[in-house]
């Protein structure tokens, strides 16, 4: 007995000894196999990178912005010092493809002990994605910065790991893009899906038909100077860049300049609401526009993908235009779909031409379709399996919408071979190419996208390249915390924007109050925040300037209050240091709104916030009375509890778009405190 329970001890032990130092690796993603040795590496300023095997430029430019990154994160200047003992040897076999593929070796192997360093991979995207992730690796120690003693081999479970950025509801410039590059770079995500034209703007300058962005873009767009730029720019990260130009709905910008590619008459502004117009695909010269069109983009932009949207057409002007439905009667179309699927193969029949693989939203699934084509599911996860099944390939989207202001766990949940996919055979299994996340840009300017992918996306990235199995929520946080405050050194602004706009908000005063209530909302979840405009459309010239607009969408202020609630009333209200940090929140929280009052009422930006700043008081108020009847084993009285609950309910309401995220825990406080044991 002694000895099997000593056995169980050690095992324990040991478990805790491995989980903890896999917590302490902030590795994101997660490598799919990892050893932890002994001792470290230390990081000195004698630090030298070898280069042994395949190298050229961009290796070597790579290398030196390694270096560069490292110099940042410790504070040491590095300088190549000839004769020093390497501490880095980086091996490539030979070179990678000049345009990145799809499924290109991406694998690596990264070996620390306290003597050195050696990466080792076939191609330098491998040495790319180990480089990543000697960066966070590196530690302060009580001796110094330090690389554990590692072995780690390492390669994506998915081939196509991307994330979506729209510039075409609020134009994104390219430095925004470039920093947000290297973030994906840093969690290993290997495509930029580039939105490029939606209904508000037409961002790729067309040398064919100038009037794209001449007419459609409000003078904010990318020449192609510019987009080149980008695709180098990506290329050298191991990006993948591919362009998505929206049709035939979602296409309003087009026809400002262009208006006799529509199906109704004009004339067309921007800034329209009511019914989204769609492009006419029953005239030939639409298609003699788009066989230019095509054949321009498809050069300027290498990649072998190009993603014709497909989505949420809006059938209405088709329906209107006698033409049309003529057109569609006397082709034996029953409805709008056999007419959008007619558009597609014609569509499809020029992006083949041009040597491009045709990708679409879920809503170009038809059997018309030849299988060639890449079905992006966003509708629901069910349509990828659909895919799959009919021999389609796909990526997962469905479930990574950043704009969604999803918390990361949420995301994380969400695995590409899960629901419908995980009764694929095999065969139907390797058509699943990946996922990409997606930030749709209805309510982000330059100022604070960062904040709205960042550090969420790095979480969805882990899913995308990581082992299936790597689901453990816990550790997932603990990561993502170390992950953020990394990402930063790479000139993301995620975290740094939040304070200068909410001193945008209140001037030159102290605003340390305000951040107190900042830290425990969030914005309104799904499309709860196009609530506010439906008297009308989203004015996508207004100023995105509150508060709601500057909060991160994740808080995790609240989300460790509820793990200190849920620990304390598991333990039967007896762990004393979780009561402590409990009652210490609360009491914050309760004082907070007469500190903050005078400065919300001084603001018209903050005016709106006040409800909220009384609800935090009172709820704390609340949490800290269940509290005393806890500590005095009495249960609360009931009329002393249906109050409470009122107030709940009443602060469960979003309050200028922001959700209070305490709400649940103190009312589980409450609940607690009234029950008759
Ligand atoms: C989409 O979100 N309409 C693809």
């Amino acid at each position: 007995m002694r000895t099997s329970l000593s056995l169980i001890a050690v095992l324990c032990l040991s478990l805790l000894v491995s989980a903890q130092s896999q917590a302490q690796l902030n590795l994101m993603p997660m490598p799919s196999s990892v050893q932890v040795g002994t001792g470290q590496l230390p990081v000195t300023q004698t630090f030298g990178v070898d280069v042994t095997g395949f190298h050229d430029a961009s290796l070597d430019s790579e290398i030196e912005r390694f270096a560069t990154r490292l110099s940042r994160q410790t504070g040491i200047p590095f300088w190549s010092k000839p004769g020093t003992v390497p501490t880095l040897t980086i091996h490539a076999d030979h070179a990678r493809a000049a345009v990145q593929k799809l499924g290109e070796d991406e694998s690596y192997e990264l070996t620390v002990s306290d003597s050195g360093a050696k990466l080792t991979a076939p191609n330098p995207l491998g040495v790319l994605r180990g480089l990543e992730t000697f960066l966070q690796l590196v530690q302060i120690t009580p001796t110094g910065f330090a690389v554990p003693a590692v072995t780690i081999k390492d390669q994506p479970r998915f081939p196509w790991r991307g994330m979506l950025i729209d510039v075409s509801r609020h134009f994104i410039p390219l430095d925004v893009l470039k920093r947000n590059v290297d973030g994906m770079a840093a969690v290993k995500m290997n495509v930029l899906h580039w939105h490029l034209s939606d209904d508000q703007g037409f961002r790729a300058v067309s040398k064919k038909f100038p009037k794209l962005t001449g007419m459609g873009s409000e003078g904010m767009f990318y020449t192609q100077d510019e987009i080149r730029e980008l695709i180098a720019y990506a290329h050298d990260r191991g990006i993948r860049v591919v362009p998505e130009f929206d049709m035939p709905g979602h296409s309003r910008s087009w026809f400002l300049g262009y208006p006799e590619l529509a199906s109704g008459p004009g004339a067309y502004t921007l800034a329209d609401g009511g019914i989204a117009p769609a492009m006419d695909p029953t005239r030939e010269e639409t298609y003699k526009f788009l066989e230019k069109f095509i054949a321009e983009m498809a050069k300027l932009f290498p990649d072998a993908y190009f993603h014709i949207g497909g989505d949420e057409v809006d059938g209405k002007q088709w329906d209107a235009n006698p033409k049309i439905q003529a057109f569609k009667q006397a082709h034996g179309m029953k409805n709008d779909q056999d007419l959008q699927a007619y558009f597609n193969r014609r569509l499809e029949k020029i992006v083949v031409k041009n040597h491009k693989i045709t990708v679409g939203w879920d809503e170009v699934l038809h059997p018309d379709l030849p299988k060639t084509i890449v079905v992006q599911s966003w509708r629901g996860q069910q349509s990828l399996a659909a895919a799959a099944k009919q021999g389609y390939s796909g990526l997962l989207s469905y479930g990574y919408y950043l704009d969604l202001m999803w918390p990361a766990a949420r995301h994380y949940a969400v695995d590409p071979m899960s629901g419908d996919a995980a009764t694929l055979s095999p065969e139907q299994q390797k058509l699943i190419l990946g996922g990409e996340s997606c930030q749709w840009a209805e309510w982000v300017t330059p100022e604070n996208i960062d904040s709205h992918i960042w550090p969420r996306n790095a979480v969805i990235a882990e899913r995308l390249w990581s082992p299936q199995n790597v689901t453990d929520v816990a550790s997932m946080y603990a990561r993502l915390n170390a992950v953020s405050l990394d990402l930063e050194w790479l000139g993301l602004s995620h975290r740094s924007a939040r304070m200068h706009m909410l001193h945008r908000t209140a001037g030159d005063a102290d605003i340390s109050a305000l951040r107190v209530l900042a830290d425990v909302v969030e914005p309104v979840k799904d499309y709860n925040r196009w609530d506010e405009t439906k008297q009308g459309p989203i004015d996508f010239h207004g100023a995105l300037n509150r508060m709601i607009d500057a909060v991160y969408p994740e808080s995790d202020t609240a989300r460790e209050f509820a793990g200190l609630v849920q620990a304390f009333l598991q333990s039967s209200a007896t762990d004393q240091a979780a009561e402590a940090r409990i009652r210490a929140s609360l009491t914050l929280w309760r004082d907070n709104d007469a500190r903050l009052h005078p400065l919300l009422d001084q603001s018209f930006l903050l005016q709106e916030d006040e409800p909220l700043s009384q609800n935090l008081s009172a709820l704390a108020a609340a949490g800290l009375a269940a509290l005393d009847y806890i500590d005095k084993a009495q249960p609360a009285p009931d009329a002393w509890k249906t109050q409470q609950l009122t107030l709940i309910e009443q602060a469960k309401k979003p309050q200028a778009g922001l959700l209070l995220m305490i709400v649940s825990p103190v009312e589980q406080l409450i609940q607690a405190s009234a029950a008759h044991n």
